[in-house]
């Protein structure tokens, strides 16, 4: 089989939108094109039956209530609403939050913010896997604490949040747990009720939707929980997010979820299955190939390594033919090392060498083969000239 060049490796970064999404989405641009806000007439209906579908079908990838998912941007503007939102409907209640230093730059940026509000905030570190302690979750909480946001999946290294865990202690304080799945959700069986998940965070583009689209979960029963709006409008999804609603985009994302509702499982075995030999085969021929991130509790579809003697920027620049990613691609602007392997606790030298290559639907086994081979030979180049 031929391979077509660049071989795409960064799905965590985005994932292409499968073919059977755009021809769900593709209708609801010239046909069925109302305002599903305006339901005076059959246009509006329509595109207002295109949204509730979609709605269902997202719930259900997360066993949730179609009226508990609101509709927003993606996973940036759910992790603002959802950090900002709790901060002001429970100021009345408290004005501490705890978090952890390896989140995304959506919640850590809403975080700083809440501090130039006055707020308080705690960021746990990780162990040397990127897991928080329990115990120092628990000893964290104060009686003025009013949410723990704790992503499901880091999106750099993989590692896995103890959600189940997390979701019990917070229940057992009546204190509400947001997490940010955009990394999780749709690769892996994700069930609010299970894990008493009140506030969920999700991305269409990482389940292969389309971009510009993603979802908050606010559970409505035990407990009821709510959020102040940060855009105001037209009172669309509940009051909480105004604004039109990009029905294409919702289509898209809902036919995205139950994709991946059926797909999931075997995706992730075989997915699970490629990483584990790119990790074996690269540790077999290089020299200081370490894992970033826990060895079992990962995404499946994510590998992040560091390579000894050789720094992330001069393999990008090497293998033009490999889509693969240095460090977090939502950071790109950034040129420090990453703060989240630097979490870790392994110094910049490790954070700088390291590599995250993320597969998804469409990898094949040959062009896993053909990326192993070709970061064999970068590296032998690399670690040659640093010797
Ligand atoms: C963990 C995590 N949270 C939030 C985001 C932001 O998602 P979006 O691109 O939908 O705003 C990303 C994507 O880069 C992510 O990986």
């Amino acid at each position: 089989m031929t391979i077509k060049l660049p071989v795409y490796l960064d799905y965590n970064a985005t994932t292409p939108v499968d073919k059977r999404v755009l021809a769900e989405m593709l209708p609801y641009f010239c046909e069925n094109f109302g305002n599903a806000a305006s339901t005076t007439h059959s246009f509006g209906n329509q595109a207002l039956a295109g949204v509730s579908r979609a709605r269902q079908q997202i719930a259900s990838l997360i066993n949730a209530k179609s009226d508990e998912i609101i509709f927003t941007s993606g996973a940036t503007e759910s992790d603002n609403i959802a950090l900002l939102g709790v901060a002001e409907r429970y100021a009345y209640k408290g004005d501490h939050i705890i978090t952890c230093v390896t989140e995304h730059k959506a919640v850590l940026d809403s975080a700083k913010r809440l501090e130039q509000l006055g707020k308080r905030v705690t960021y746990l570190p990780v162990d040397r896997y990127g897991q928080i302690n329990l115990d120092q979750l628990r000893a964290a909480i104060t009686p003025q604490t009013i949410l723990i946001s704790i992503m499901a999946a880091n999106n750099e290294i993989g590692t896995l949040a103890p959600l189940r865990e997390i979701g019990r202690i917070a229940r057992e304080h009546g204190i509400i747990f947001h997490t940010d799945g955009a990394q999780y959700t749709g690769h892996l069986p994700l069930d609010v009720e299970a894990l008493n998940i009140d506030l969920l965070s999700i991305s269409a583009h990482k389940l292969y939707g389309p971009k510009g689209i993603g979802a908050l979960y606010v559970r409505k029963d035990n407990p009821r929980v709510s959020v102040a709006p940060v855009i105001f409008g037209g009172g669309h999804e509940q009051g909480i997010r105004s604004g039109t609603l990009n029905v294409p985009a919702i289509v898209g994302f809902g036919a995205a979820a139950e994709l991946c509702q059926a797909e999931l499982a075997e995706e992730a075995q075989r997915l699970r299955g490629y990483c584990a030999k790119i990790l074996r085969e690269l540790s077999q021929a290089i020299e200081g190939v370490e894992l970033n991130g826990h060895p079992s509790e990962r995404l499946p579809h994510n590998l992040n390594i560091s390579i000894k003697g050789t720094r992330s920027s001069d393999f990008t620049g090497l293998l033009g033919d490999i889509a693969i990613s240095a460090g977090s691609a939502c950071n790109t602007a950034n040129p420090n090392p990453s703060h989240v392997i630097c979490a870790l606790g392994f110094g910049n030298d490790r954070a700088l060498s390291s590599l995250r290559i993320s597969l998804g639907r469409t990898t094949t086994l040959e062009e896993v083969d053909y990326a192993i081979g070709r970061i064999i030979e970068a590296s032998k180049v690399l670690q040659l000239v640093a010797c």
